[in-house]
């Protein structure tokens, strides 16, 4: 079975990279590959689990739109074979009107079976990639008769109908899907910084939360620690998903402000510390860290000197995790991290950039906590 993901374009790797993370720590099995920018299809998705998986990906992504299981898709080697399919010149829509434009993709939707799927009312939509150039309304108004023609009970309803049918034309694929779920992003709109009881600049926007905790790869049940906590942003995202949350911030208004976030979003299993990142010695070694470190200790101390506290926050952060845990971290560009961490015992994995104006980039970062070998040698000799 396969789903196709309609994501986010508002970043170029980030969606990608959070919906392989989530499959991963969530086994999910399955291939995927990106048919065009911003979209990405699951391949051989066993059918016994399908159910699971995709509400398993509703429940977790941040950067997606909807979910789509593929019932019918037709696949060119280039947009010229597309053409000739839909039987339209390049970029001219419906213009080809000798040779009966879009009757093969006509002919074949006929042909679906679409029983199984639609229920008393449907919709259809057209999803256009690529700068393809087609009358998507001429298209889901023939298609939509199509199947009041083939299934006579079934009524049209534009607004909140029981069956979504998908249509997703590239300029090289058409993919017909079934929309299993449009993901609900009132979450993230309630959960915008000034809308929390407890507000503080600087908070970071919860999308980007929620993809960073999906990149450390932690799990319902497991143990997440922002040591940064401010005002709880990335703690409020792992506990969506059901984290255990442990927060830290040297500021004992920070540590109290994500308390009340936290209690206000209902969440039972956490703890916050009013602690400086350096003295952080938790009793048992968590799952994950994901944190944003904050970037004004650079700009305060400068040069050498600021990578050399960012050096002592990373070290006393990995003491706190267990071996082959996942340390998701924002940084601003300007600070070395290959440097830093180098006599640490971490080994960056992957990291993504994001221009936030002239002057700065994010970096996040996934990084994995190693045992380095003198460690492990210098640990035995005690
Ligand atoms: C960029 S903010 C984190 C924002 C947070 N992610 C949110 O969504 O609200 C950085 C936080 O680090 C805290 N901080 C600064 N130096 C620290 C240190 N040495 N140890 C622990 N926390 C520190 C600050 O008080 C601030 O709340």
């Amino acid at each position: 079975m396969e789903l196709i993901i309609i994501q986010s374009q508002e970043h170029e790797t980030l969606p990608h990279a959070e919906l392989k993370a989530v499959m991963e720590c969530e086994n999910v099995k399955g291939d995927t590959y990106i048919p065009t920018k911003g979209l990405t299809i699951i391949k051989n998705l066993n059918k016994e689990c399908f159910d699971e998986n995709y509400k398993i990906l509703n429940k977790r992504l941040a950067y997606a739109h909807e979910i789509n299981e593929i019932i019918f898709k037709k696949e060119f080697k280039n947009s010229k074979d597309l053409n000739e399919y839909l039987k339209i010149k390049d970029n001219e829509g419906q213009k080809n009107k000798q040779n009966k434009p879009l009757n093969d993709l006509y002919d074949e939707f006929k042909k679906i079976d679409l029983k199984s799927y639609l229920k008393e009312s449907f919709a259809i939509r057209i999803k256009k990639y690529d700068k393809i150039n087609l009358d998507t309304l001429k298209i889901e108004k023939k298609l939509g008769a199509i199947i009041k023609n083939n299934y006579p009970n079934v009524k049209v309803k534009l607004e909140n109908p029981k069956t979504f049918i998908r249509i997703i034309i590239t300029e090289k694929s058409i993919y017909i899907g079934y929309m299993k779920y449009k993901l609900n992003k009132k979450h993230f709109q309630e959960m915008k910084p000034h809308k929390r009881p407890f507000f503080y600049p600087g908070s970071m926007n919860p999308k980007l939360a929620r993809a960073m905790v999906n990149l450390s790869k932690i799990k319902e049940g497991e143990t997440l620690l922002d040591p940064f906590c401010g005002t709880g942003g990335i703690l409020i995202e792992g506990g969506m998903i059901g984290a255990k949350l442990i927060g830290s911030d040297i500021s004992w208004k920070m540590k109290n402000g994500t308390g009340i976030n936290l209690n206000h979003c209902g969440f039972s299993h956490w703890t916050t510390h009013h602690l400086d990142v350096r003295e952080l010695k938790l009793y048992d070694k968590v799952d994950a860290v994901v944190t944003d470190p904050p970037y004004g200790i650079s700009t305060s101390t400068g040069g050498e000197k600021s990578e050399i506290i960012f050096k002592e926050f990373l070290d006393s952060i990995s003491k706190n995790m267990k071996k082959n845990a996942l340390l998701c971290m924002a940084s601003p560009h300007y600070l070395n991290l290959d440097e830093i961490l180098k006599d640490l015992d971490f080994k960056l994995i992957d990291r993504h950039e994001i221009k936030m104006h002239k002057s700065l980039t994010r970096i996040i970062s996934v990084i994995v906590k190693i045992e380095s070998e003198n460690r492990i040698e210098n640990e035995n000799k005690i």
